[in-house]
């Protein structure tokens, strides 16, 4: 019998994708993915630490495993909390066979097959020399939007984030290596694909090459229809990528720009390498080059010393630029980071209340953002089947899940649908022959 290994993802893109080439690892060596944890040789959890309550949502989901999985399944803790915290989680939970760092995937395979419970526990979290790109085997499976990661790791450094520390310095991937596993992804069924980074745009090549002229490569590529990207640092963002998004057809009409506040005083104290003015002056360059596009942003309320006026200068920012979607948070004290040790830590109930405010406004403009595209066509990829029979979801150029009538057989590709309603978190329509 095959044996199986159950995969459960917190986090990132990122952490997607690693979970998926560590899904191909195993596949390799003979292994097959399961939905059902009780019936897995090996349960892996790859794990998030960007935010408080990270560690507890892996000790409750080993708890609810622990509970069905096979008595002799191993169990493999994986991602940025073993990172931060692995000697700590190994000593919380004699449950964990394997705990093992983000650049360190590589090892699984030998990990797996070399392993003896009578010998011990494993922990491996180093940054090593070589990197865990070059030592993976090429994926073995693709879904028809893949993910593919680019660039890895951050030296930006801003005052209360963990990424720096659990993902590394920034490491760029070779053009030949990227441009062949988009090919591989394109011949295993993959019609988009979104470039991944911590911060992708701090992508380089050779001679000087950007992000963009790795999309104008990449977009050669024949069977790949769509390109996307993310997550980009707003001071990084060439000419060269704007202007990417007037040139290139399949690149899709929406980028991921964080801004975090419209406080350049807080911007500042987080360490931010840019000011709000040169923010909203990229977001005019992308509306120049590609009129329609899509922004997106990702904001922190209730960073240190945070004033009421710093949060209104937030809301006035987004009510100026009018965003299609966005993530905002309340800022959450990281262990090792500075803005953890700033005095003017912002009280439960103020960061409770202006997140909010500053979330009902995000939402009323994705609603309208949405609302503008019923009665026009649009072209949406299908990736999922929807949660009703006979219908299957799929995204449009700009991101917004869509739902459609359409039998199963049309999973994977790429459809006109004729969009008659929207809410504010998702589309639907009929297909147009
Ligand atoms: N590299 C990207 C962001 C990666 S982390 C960038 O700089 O834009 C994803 C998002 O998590 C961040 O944009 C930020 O909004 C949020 N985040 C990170 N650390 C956080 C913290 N300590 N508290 C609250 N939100 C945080
Ligand atoms: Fe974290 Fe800042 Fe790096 Fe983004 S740029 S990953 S927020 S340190
Ligand atoms: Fe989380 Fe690590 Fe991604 S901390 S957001 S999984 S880089």
């Amino acid at each position: 019998m095959t044996k199986k290994i159950y995969i459960k993802t917190f986090g990132c893109q990122m952490n997607v994708y690693d979970s998926n080439r560590m899904r191909d690892a195993l596949m390799v060596l003979g292994y097959t993915e399961t939905q059902k944890p009780e019936s897995a040789d090996i349960i892996l959890i790859n794990t998030c630490h960007i935010r408080e309550k990270a560690s507890e949502k892996l000790f409750s989901e080993l708890g609810r495993l622990n509970q069905i999985k096979k008595k002799n399944a191993l169990i493999v803790v994986a991602g940025c909390v073993v990172q931060a915290d692995g000697a700590e989680i190994l000593k919380r939970s004699p449950m964990i066979d394997i705990a093992l760092g983000p650049q360190s995937y590589h090892e699984l395979p030998q990990l797996v097959t070399q392993y003896n419970r009578q010998k011990g526990r494993k922990i491996v979290a180093q940054f090593p020399a070589e990197s865990k790109f070059d030592s993976l085997p090429e994926p073995q499976k693709s879904s028809a939007n893949a993910f593919l990661a680019i660039q890895e790791g951050c030296d930006n450094f801003c005052s209360y984030c963990v990424v720096p520390y659990t993902r590394g310095c920034e490491y760029s991937r070779s053009s030949d290596e990227i441009i062949k596993e988009a090919k591989q992804l394109v011949k295993l069924g993959a019609k988009e694909i979104m470039l991944l980074g911590q911060n992708v745009n701090c992508w380089h090549g050779d001679k000087g090459r950007d992000l963009g002229d790795l999309i104008q490569d990449i977009a050669k590529i024949r069977g790949l229809k769509r390109i996307r990207y993310t997550t980009s640092y707003p001071s990084k963002i060439t000419q060269n990528l704007i202007q990417s998004h007037a040139k290139v057809k399949k690149l899709m009409p929406y980028i991921h720009i964080p801004i975090q506040s419209g406080s350049d005083r807080v911007l500042k104290a987080m360490n931010r390498q840019y000011t709000v003015a040169e923010y909203e002056k990229i977001v005019n360059d992308f509306r120049l080059a590609r009129p329609d596009i899509a922004i997106s942003s990702d904001f922190i309320v209730g960073f240190p010393g945070e004033t009421e006026d710093d949060f209104e200068q937030t809301l006035a920012l987004v009510e100026r630029v009018k965003y299609a979607s966005s993530f905002s948070f309340k800022f959450s004290t990281r262990p090792g980071t500075p803005a953890s040790l700033m005095k003017n830590q912002i009280d439960e109930a103020v960061k409770t209340k202006r997140l909010m405010k500053l979330q009902k406004l995000l939402l009323s403009q994705q609603r309208a953002f949405n609302e503008a595209t019923v009665g026009k066509e649009l072209d949406v990829l299908l990736t999922e089947r929807g949660k009703v029979r006979g219908q299957l979801l799929g995204y449009s150029p700009y991101m917004q899940g869509t739902v459609v009538r359409a039998p199963i057989s049309k999973l994977g590709e790429i459809v006109r649908v004729k969009i008659t309603d929207a809410t504010a978190t998702a589309l639907s329509g009929k297909i147009i022959k």
